[in-house]
């Protein structure tokens, strides 16, 4: 028997737990052209809460049915195949739903991970999946910082945002982190090597407490969160600042709102530059090997909110809105 996470209700706002549930059915035969995966790790991914609106479908994804295994990413082994590019043994990053095993013909996003897995197999979700090239791609190839910057990350403690930050202090400039608590931005600034960080939800405004952490104001944004944290950034941006927009978590199945003061991108002339990773899935290799390499020498940490067993992938997900995760979000099976 297999056993799969579905869509219980449609998530009003942010999800909570009881949008999901489990069901189990059995193992589906394996027909010519498709093979069969066991699944060892479910990463949960925030973006995924835009497929779960009714009439949410786009070109990356349908909108997920009632009922039906929830979309997402996940660790899996190929266990049995009648596929000619998939052997038994196959380690794969790929998106399918959240399930105990997956059924594929080849056709959905699939990336391969090496025969032998150097680091815990946990570390391909995160630091080493989609969240870590995240962080790699939009650092490296977009924001580019300098000594002489200061770079705002919000989002800061999530998996994309914790290797963003690190990846950033290897170029010397003053890395700053939106978060929202305290003892958030105490671990930050503590064990991630932060400068300093903002308490999005503290009594202070986010413009001022911005401008109390980066006196000098700010040179680069990268952006997981999008709007009224995205605006409150473009009024404490610097004249050519670059705006790295990576995520708009705040606005995954709700009405979002602004930012309103776009006109400050031209006054400042700021460069903004949107991304996608997937669409770089050529270079994950590149993207993995970088990656592998400062986790190999030590000088980045992978931190995990982990969480055992397929009933807790629904509170899993529900904790990326909620702000309980430090670190990337994942299940073991
Ligand atoms: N462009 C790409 O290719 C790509 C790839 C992967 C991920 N992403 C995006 O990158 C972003 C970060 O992903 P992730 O996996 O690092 O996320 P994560 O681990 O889920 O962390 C997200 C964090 O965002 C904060 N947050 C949640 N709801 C919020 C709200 N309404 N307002 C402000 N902050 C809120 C929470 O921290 P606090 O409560 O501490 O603030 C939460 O821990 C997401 O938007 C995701 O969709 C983009």
């Amino acid at each position: 028997m297999m056993q799969s996470v579905v869509l219980a209700r449609r998530p009003t706002g942010n999800p909570v737990e009881n949008d999901f549930a489990v069901v189990e059915t059995a193992i589906p035969d394996i027909p010519e052209g498709s093979f069969l995966t066991r699944n060892d790790f479910i990463s949960l991914d925030a973006g995924f809460r835009n497929w779960m609106n009714e009439d949410s479908g786009d070109e990356i994804l349908p909108a997920m049915a009632l009922n039906a295994p929830v979309m997402g990413l996940v660790l899996a082994e190929v266990i049995e195949s009648k596929h000619v590019d998939y052997v038994t043994g196959d380690k794969l990053m790929a998106r399918f739903a959240w399930q105990t095993h997956s059924l594929s013909d080849g056709t959905d996003f699939i990336a391969r991970l090496p025969a032998e897995l150097e680091f815990n197999p946990s570390a391909y979700m995160g630091v080493l999946g989609d969240t870590g090239m995240s962080a790699y791609f939009g650092m490296t190839d977009i924001a580019q910082p300098t000594a002489d910057d200061c770079v705002l990350i919000s989002g800061a403690g999530g998996a994309v945002g914790t290797i963003a930050g690190q990846i950033a202090k290897f170029s010397g400039a003053r890395v700053v982190g939106i978060v929202g608590s305290q003892a958030k931005a105490d671990w930050l600034c503590g064990a991630l090597g932060y400068d300093a960080a903002v308490v999005r939800s503290g009594d202070t405004p986010l413009t001022d407490a911005i401008g109390e952490a980066c006196p000098d104001g700010v040179d680069v944004f990268f952006d997981n969160v999008g709007g009224q944290t995205l605006e409150a950034v473009i009024s404490s941006m610097n004249h050519r600042g670059r705006l790295v927009l990576c995520g708009a978590i705040s606005g995954y199945g709700v009405t979002p709102h602004g930012p309103n003061n776009l006109f400050e991108i031209i006054t400042k002339e700021l460069v903004v530059e949107g991304f996608m990773t997937h669409f770089r899935h050529e270079r994950y290799d590149e993207a993995r090997q970088q990656l592998s390499q400062w986790l190999r020498n030590g000088v980045i940490q992978s931190p995990e909110h982990r969480l055992e067993g397929i009933e807790n992938v629904g509170k899993a997900f529900a904790d990326l809105f909620a702000g309980e995760n430090f670190g990337k979000t994942i299940v073991a099976l």
